[in-house]
């Protein structure tokens, strides 16, 4: 049977990089590297092996530090996802037997979800890339999708919550479906598809802690907080035609909205239940509800 003893990761310092590396030595079953840019402000622990490499990720670089590893997990940031064609090359370069990539969204082989904005059209490329090489048997890759982290989302401002000033936005009327999985979660359940390496080869893993929809989303938030919100509620038709106009002339900010919205609106493959199967309970992940989620996430901002 395959096991994994030597784990890459990139962008440990990042958001979530930095839950999977606290989760991954937590379980104390890997032999763990970080690669982290020259330019990279945050500090690793002293105590970890540490790679630095050049900001651009070169591919002399990438191969050197990718020797002898058994899995190169990405957590890089969301704009930066490109850089992956030479990291998935330079992977199979050294040998590594599983590419993780940085996914971490909706299901973006759904092709509403690539026509919607540049990022999911980006992520679903790197995944049809992954499945060539992989189907040449030149490497084995995995990545998981999770839907809306709800803590992030409420700190970011993201999915129409805006909490600090009692202000939600919805897309439409907030009835549509999406998906939702904790951070924990997800970088838990990255964790054990890692120990259940034939099961999860070659998989777009599907978790979902639950999918709910932004009305439900706000009655709680109003109910544990115990505070009315200001609604208001925006066309999605017209603002996705308004953000892609924006993104083609280069606006980040919208390539965000259109994310916000293929997230949100559960129409564009972040409704994970009707995509695919859901793999939490193989992955022995705790079950978790909105409410609790919700209250967590009030509670990281001060609010409870
Ligand atoms: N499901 C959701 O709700 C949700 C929410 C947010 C993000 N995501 C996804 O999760 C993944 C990780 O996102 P994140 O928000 O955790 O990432 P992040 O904190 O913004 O960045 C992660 C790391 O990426 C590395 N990096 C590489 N190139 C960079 C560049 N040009 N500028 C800045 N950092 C760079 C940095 O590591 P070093 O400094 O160590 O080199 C950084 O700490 C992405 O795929 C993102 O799209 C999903
Ligand atoms: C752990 O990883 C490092 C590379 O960062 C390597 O030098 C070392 O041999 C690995 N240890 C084991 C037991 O594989
Ligand atoms: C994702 O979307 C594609 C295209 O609609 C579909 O074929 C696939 O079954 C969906 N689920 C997964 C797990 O990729
Ligand atoms: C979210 O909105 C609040 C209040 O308008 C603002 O202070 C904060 O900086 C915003 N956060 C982000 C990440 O944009």
């Amino acid at each position: 049977m395959t096991t994994f003893t030597n784990i890459l990761i990139i962008g440990a310092t990042g958001f979530f990089g930095s839950l999977v590396l606290e989760t991954f030595e937590k379980d104390g079953g890997f032999n763990l590297t970080l690669l982290q840019r020259a330019s990279s402000k945050s500090r690793l622990p002293d105590h970890l092996k540490i790679i630095t490499i050049a900001d651009s990720y070169p591919t002399e670089e990438l191969v050197a530090a990718f020797k002898g590893q058994d899995v190169i997990v990405n957590c890089m940031t969301t704009l930066s996802v490109k850089d992956q064609y030479r990291m998935i090359d330079a992977a199979i370069a050294t040998g590594a037997k599983r590419y993780v990539a940085s996914e971490y969204g909706l299901n973006n082989t759904n092709p509403k979800a690539q026509g919607l904005n540049s990022l999911f059209a980006t992520k679903g490329e790197i995944q049809s890339y992954l499945r060539a090489k992989a189907a040449e048997g030149q490497i084995e890759w995995m990545s998981i999708s999770c839907g809306i982290w709800i803590k992030w989302g409420m700190a970011a401002n993201f999915t129409g919550m805006h909490v600090r000033e009692q202000r939600f936005v919805f897309w439409d009327d907030g009835a549509g479906y999406f998906s939702c999985t904790t951070e924990e979660n997800t970088a838990a359940g990255l964790l054990q598809a890692l120990k259940m390496p034939e099961e999860t080869k070659n998989t777009n893993v599907f978790l979902s802690d639950f999918a709910t929809t932004q009305k439900q989303l706000l009655e709680a938030i109003e109910r544990i907080q115990g505070v009315r919100y200001k609604t208001e509620s925006i066309n999605s038709e017209n603002f996705i035609e308004e953000k892609k106009e924006a993104e083609r002339q280069g606006d980040e900010s919208a390539t965000f909205a259109l994310i916000e919205t293929g997230f949100v609106t559960g129409n564009y493959g972040g409704h994970l239940e009707k995509e695919g199967v859901i793999m939490n309970e193989k992955l022995g992940l705790p079950k978790r509800t909105l409410d609790e989620v919700v209250a967590e996430s009030l509670k990281s901002m001060g609010l409870l």
